[in-house]
């Protein structure tokens, strides 16, 4: 049984404790926030994401890979594996994790600023990054593309038989975020 004292204790202790995470609840807050710490964890969800369906990729290729004939996947899918599993590691978490992710979260913090320069800005990026993604994963669900994830010809022109413009211009939007 408390004492009314440290009821009112762990109350205050409690109050004391507001912070990113809690200021504000609802996904509203979330979407809308201009806080670089809340967009860092927006990136951070969202790497993930992409990093789990790469891995999905990746997973497939090594159960192929148990027997040297082609059980699982035909070899045009088994391109299309490795492809969308490099393009989704490289373009969609590699590059992002350390400066959207880290740099976000971290560097105002580090270098003593309230937030970074144009906040609004800095979510609208998040939302460019997002939108090139989802330009990816329709790339994926409509037939994938079979040329690796660098995107060399003559595979990606003469002889591409996938989309590879789709792909293509949603790694380009990622990276214009
Ligand atoms: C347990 C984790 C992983 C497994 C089992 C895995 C497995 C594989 C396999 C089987 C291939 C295809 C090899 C081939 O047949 O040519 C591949 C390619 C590749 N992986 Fe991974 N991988 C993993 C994690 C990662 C991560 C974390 C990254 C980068 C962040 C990555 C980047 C790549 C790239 C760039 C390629 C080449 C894709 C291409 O040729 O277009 N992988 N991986």
């Amino acid at each position: 049984m408390k004492t009314a004292t440290e009821i009112d204790i762990r109350t205050e202790g409690q109050m004391a404790r507001t912070h990113y995470l809690n200021v504000d609840l609802g996904v509203k807050s979330w979407l809308l926030t201009t806080d670089h710490k809340r967009i860092g964890i927006l990136y951070l969800w969202t790497i993930l994401i992409f990093f789990v369906i790469a891995s999905v990729a990746a997973a497939m290729m090594r159960l192929e890979l148990l027997t040297p004939q082609g059980d699982l996947v035909t070899n045009e899918t088994y391109n299309k594996l490795f492809t969308i599993h490099g393009v989704l590691m490289v373009w969609f978490f590699l590059i992002p994790s350390i400066p959207a992710v880290l740099g976000n979260f971290a560097i105002p913090m580090i270098i003593g600023a309230r937030d970074v320069a144009f906040p609004k800005l800095n979510l609208l990026s998040w939302y460019i990054f997002v939108a090139g993604g989802a330009l990816a994963l329709w790339s994926l669900i409509h037939g994938g593309v079979d040329t690796g994830w660098t995107f060399y010809t003559p595979y990606s022109t003469t002889y591409a038989n996938s989309h590879v413009i789709s792909m293509a211009a949603g790694v380009f939007v990622a990276g214009f975020s």
